[in-house]
């Protein structure tokens, strides 16, 4: 499946802007981490970008997340460590490669930098730097929505806090224009 491929079908199963924008940030990430350690980039680009199909259709049902868009997956043949990813993502199964880890760390962290950068004076995402998502994402009740445990398993990839989020923050940037930030 090639990227453009991905896109029609994330945005054919998810009407909300902010979620589309949400998988694209997501997909930026991942690109960068696979990058930063030597990995294949489009697989984990294509994993951010599909982590989320179901989204919008296990919206009553929260339990389902991650395996109605794995079945979605399955369905169309993609490749098994995308799948696998997705049911990590959600935690139905362990979290075994680091394509998995870094999704399930990613996923929380990019909600982080959006509201992050609404609350930056100029709302820009290039005026934001480390520091001000770190001193963030120290004050608990600031998006509180983002698990601070699961951004910290960046760890489990042998990546500091800190390190993790200068890459992802640098591939948000990247993508400013399409994030609307
Ligand atoms: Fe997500």
């Amino acid at each position: 499946m090639t990227r453009e491929e991905a896109l029609v079908l994330m945005k054919s199963k998810l009407r909300n802007k902010n979620l589309q924008k949400h998988t694209i940030a997501t997909e930026a990430c991942m690109r960068f981490l696979a990058r930063h350690f030597g990995e294949d980039e489009e697989l984990w680009g294509l994993a951010g970008l599909l982590h989320d199909l179901d989204y919008e259709e296990t919206a009553k049902d929260a339990s389902k997340h991650g395996l109605v868009g794995a079945q979605m997956l399955e369905e169309i043949g993609i490749d098994e460590r995308i799948i696998h990813a997705v049911k990590a993502h959600a935690e139905h199964v362990e979290a075994q490669s680091n394509m998995d880890k870094a999704i399930f760390a990613v996923d929380p962290l990019t909600g982080l930098i959006v509201a992050a950068t609404l609350m930056h004076p100029t709302k820009k995402l290039a005026n934001v730097d480390t520091q001000f998502v770190m001193k963030r994402f120290k004050e608990k009740s600031f998006a509180a929505g983002a698990n601070r445990n699961n951004i910290r398993t960046c760890e489990n990839l042998g990546l500091p806090l800190e390190e993790f989020i200068t890459i992802c923050l640098k591939a948000m940037k990247s993508v400013a224009d399409d994030l609307g930030l």
